[in-house]
C-alpha cells in the first residue's frame, strides 16, 4: 500500500483556528491587536487598558477600565500556603520551573465555579506576584507585598524592588508588546489542552511549559548568555562567524511569520537607543554589531531580529537578572493565552491530528527469553 506523505512540519503555514483576536503580517512587519496597531497602543495605551481591548474585543470606556484596573489590582496576593511552599522550594529552581509549579499549584487552592474570565483576571493578578515572590525567596530577601494603589507593571517593580523605577512607563509598553501575537507555540499548545475542556490551570501551565523554551520565549535569557560571552565589542565578528560556522542558531534572530523586521524588536531597539543617548547601557552596543554581522550575512533567508533580541537588554537595564526575563513575557501574555482559550472553546473542537505510521507491522512477539 501506499502511503502518501502529506507531513507540514511544525505545522507551517497551518491554519488552526479563526481568530479575531490579533494580525500578524510577516512581510511588512505589522502587528495589530483587534485592529489597532501596536504602536498606537504602545504610544497611548496601558497594559490594563490594552488587556482589556484583547479580552473583550473593544477598547473599555471610563466605567470598565476602572472595573479591569481595580480587579486585577484586588487578586494579587498569594495564598499563605502557596508562599510557605514557595520557601521550601530549592533556591536553584529556574524562575520559569516556579511558575510552573506554582500556577499548576494554585489550581488546588482557588474557587472553582469562578468563570473562566474570571480565572484569567485572576491569574493575570497573580503572575508577576509569583515571579516577584521567587526574586525576593530566592535571594533571601524579605517579601513586598502588592500594593493595591499601583498599576500593575508598577507593582510588579515595587514587589521586585521596593520602589518604583524610573522609565517604568517603558515596562508597561514592553507587557504590551509581548500580551499577544496569534497561534505561536505556546497559545497553540494551550489551546490544545482548552480544547480538552481542561482548567485554566492546566491550560497556562501548559503555556509557560511551551514559553520556557529557548527556541520560544526562552530566547529572551539565551540573547543574555550570548551577549555576556561575546563581553566586548572586538569579540563580536569571530563569536558570530564560530556559530554560523558551527551552524548553531543565533538566538534571538528569525521567526516563521516575520521575514522582516519584528515590528516588536524595532521599537524596543528604539527605547533603548533613546535611553541610550544620556545614559551607557549594558550590551547594548554588542547587540548592535551583532544585529548588523547577523543582517548582513542572512540577507538572502531574511532573518531579523526577533522581539526577544532586545528586551533583554531593557530588563537588564531595570536590574532584572536574566533568568527572570521569560518569567516577564509569560506575565504579559498570559492575556494572549486566555483570550485564544476563551474564544476558541465559544466553537469548540478538540484537536487531534494524526501521524503518519512508517514502523513494521508484522513483528512476532518474542518474551525476554526468546520463546514466541
Ligand atoms: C518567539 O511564533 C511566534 O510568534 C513566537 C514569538 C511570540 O511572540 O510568541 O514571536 C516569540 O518565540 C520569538 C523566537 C525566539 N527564538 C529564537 O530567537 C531562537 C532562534 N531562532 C530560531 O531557532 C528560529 O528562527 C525560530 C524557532 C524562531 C523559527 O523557526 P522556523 O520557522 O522553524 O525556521 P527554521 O528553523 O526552519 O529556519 C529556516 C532557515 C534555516 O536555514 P536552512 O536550513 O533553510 O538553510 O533559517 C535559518 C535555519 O537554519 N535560521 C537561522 C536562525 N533562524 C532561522 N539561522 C541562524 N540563526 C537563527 N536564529
Amino acid at each position: 500500500m501506499d502511503i502518501e506523505f502529506d507531513v507540514k512540519h511544525g505545522l507551517e503555514g497551518v491554519a488552526v483556528a479563526i481568530s479575531s483576536i490579533s494580525y500578524v503580517d510577516g512581510e511588512k512587519g505589522e502587528l495589530v491587536y483587534r485592529g489597532f496597531k501596536i504602536e498606537d497602543l504602545i504610544e497611548n495605551s496601558t497594559f490594563e487598558e490594552t488587556s482589556y481591548l484583547i479580552w473583550f474585543g473593544s477598547l473599555p470606556n471610563e466605567n470598565e477600565l476602572d472595573f479591569i484596573t481595580t480587579m486585577l489590582a484586588k487578586k494579587r496576593e498569594l495564598p499563605e500556603e502557596i508562599v510557605k511552599m514557595m520557601n521550601s522550594f530549592p533556591k536553584t529552581s529556574h524562575p520559569m520551573e516556579v511558575l510552573r509549579s506554582v500556577v499548576s499549584l494554585l489550581g488546588m487552592f482557588e474557587k472553582k465555579d469562578k468563570s473562566t474570565f474570571e480565572n484569567a483576571i485572576n491569574l493575570t493578578a497573580k503572575i508577576p506576584t509569583i515571579i516577584a515572590y521567587w526574586y525576593r525567596i530566592k535571594n533571601n530577601l524579605p517579601l513586598i507585598h502588592p500594593r493595591e494603589s499601583l498599576k500593575h507593571s508598577e507593582n510588579f517593580l515595587y514587589m521586585m524592588f521596593g520602589s518604583v523605577p524610573e522609565h517604568s512607563s517603558l515596562f508597561d509598553k514592553a507587557l504590551i508588546l509581548h500580551a499577544e501575537q496569534g497561534m505561536n507555540a505556546s497559545t497553540f499548545a494551550s489551546t490544545v489542552t482548552a480544547s480538552t475542556l481542561s482548567d485554566i490551570y492546566s491550560i497556562i501551565t501548559t503555556a509557560i511549559g511551551t514559553l520556557k523554551g529557548p527556541l520560544h520565549g526562552g530566547a529572551n535569557e539565551k540573547v543574555l548568555d550570548m551577549l555576556e560571552e561575546i563581553g566586548n565589542l572586538e569579540n563580536v565578528e569571530f563569536y558570530i562567524n564560530d556559530l554560523i560556522n558551527r551552524k548553531e542558531k543565533i538566538m534571538g534572530f528569525g521567526h516563521r511569520i516575520y521575514k522582516t523586521y519584528d515590528p516588536r524588536a524595532k521599537i524596543l531597539k528604539n527605547w533603548i537607543k533613546d535611553i541610550f543617548i544620556n545614559k551607557k547601557i549594558k550590551y547594548f552596543e554588542i547587540a548592535l554589531k551583532v544585529e548588523e554581522i547577523v543582517l548582513n550575512k542572512f540577507k538572502e533567508k531574511k532573518i531579523y531580529p526577533n522581539v526577544d533580541f532586545y528586551s533583554g537588554i531593557l530588563y537588564n537595564y531595570f536590574g532584572i537578572p536574566k533568568d527572570f526575563f521569560t518569567p516577564i513575557f509569560a506575565m504579559a501574555r498570559i492575556v494572549g493565552w486566555t483570550a485564544h482559550a476563551m474564544e476558541y472553546c465559544k466553537n469548540n473542537r478538540i484537536f487531534r491530528p494524526k501521524a503518519i505510521y512508517n514502523g513494521p507491522k508484522n513483528l512476532k512477539y518474542k518474551d525476554v527469553k526468546g520463546a514466541e
